[in-house]
């Protein structure tokens, strides 16, 4: 049985055209439908409104984790005995930065429960009690987190401030909490006191991520050729 014995050479030929005027109204509705009207819309997104612009909430959403503008120092080699132990400079120094640095996220007293810190998972650390700290509360585990931070969690490395800067947090952050918090293995502080009077350090110049956008979108903007303005009013 053949499918010429229904239909005859010319019937078949059209046919066969009829399906290829179909499948080549199809190809086209997809090229529109895929290609030209997401361009069109895109274009129409894009012409004549701002360029692209920094978000920024009430404090700049980047605020919690940004960096403060800093100039480069170069910073010489510390004598252990002024940040091992508290001492008033010390803390009075590392109570300034918590508030500046800390407070959003873990509260003015430490108690994790800063504004910034309400929609976190995990949760800040409250400082005021014992449980929970997966580095540990030590000294040295402290220096330790603000080091490298807590991976998983919006707790980030705080190592652009000095050792001495990081230490004086370190001490602000146990005296917050009235538990003991264990006695420190003497090799970890020996291995500290070696590293702040082995070397000094080198802070190199910083600006906030923000303000690091704004000036990206600025000098974007400078170089893009301004969009045609419309004729229709
Ligand atoms: C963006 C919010 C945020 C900021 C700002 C922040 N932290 Fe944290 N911090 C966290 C979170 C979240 C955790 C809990 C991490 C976890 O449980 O995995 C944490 C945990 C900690 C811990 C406990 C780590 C442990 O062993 O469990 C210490 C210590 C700490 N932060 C110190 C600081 C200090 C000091 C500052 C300021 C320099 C600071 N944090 C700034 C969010 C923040």
């Amino acid at each position: 049985m053949k499918i010429s014995d229904y239909l005859s050479h010319e019937e078949l030929k059209r046919l066969a055209s009829a399906l290829l005027v179909v499948l080549g109204f199809i190809a086209i509705a997809a090229f529109f439908g895929f290609t030209v009207v997401p361009g069109l819309r895109y274009q129409a997104h894009d012409s004549g409104e701002a360029l692209v612009q920094a978000v920024q909430g009430e404090t700049g959403w980047l605020d919690p984790t940004d960096y403060p503008v800093m100039v480069r120092e170069v910073i010489p080699p510390i004598d252990p005995r002024t940040v091992m132990t508290p001492n008033a400079t010390l803390m009075a120094r590392g109570r300034a930065l918590f508030a500046q640095t800390c407070a959003t996220c873990h509260g003015p007293e430490g108690k994790g429960d800063g504004p910034g810190g309400a929609g976190l998972n995990p949760k800040p650390r409250n400082f005021t009690a014992s449980a929970g700290w997966k580095n540990g509360t030590h000294l040295e585990d402290i220096y330790k987190t603000l080091e490298e931070g807590v991976k998983g969690s919006s707790m980030v490395s705080y190592n652009y401030l000095t050792k001495k800067d990081r230490m004086a947090l370190a001490h602000v952050v146990q005296s917050l909490g009235a538990f003991d918090h264990g006695a420190s293995d003497p090799k970890a502080i020996a291995s500290l006191e070696k590293l702040f009077a082995s070397a000094g350090e080198v802070i190199p110049n910083r600006i906030p991520v923000a303000r690091a956008v704004d000036v990206l979108c600025r000098e974007y903007a400078e170089t893009r050729p301004q969009p045609p303005t419309s004729t229709i009013r």
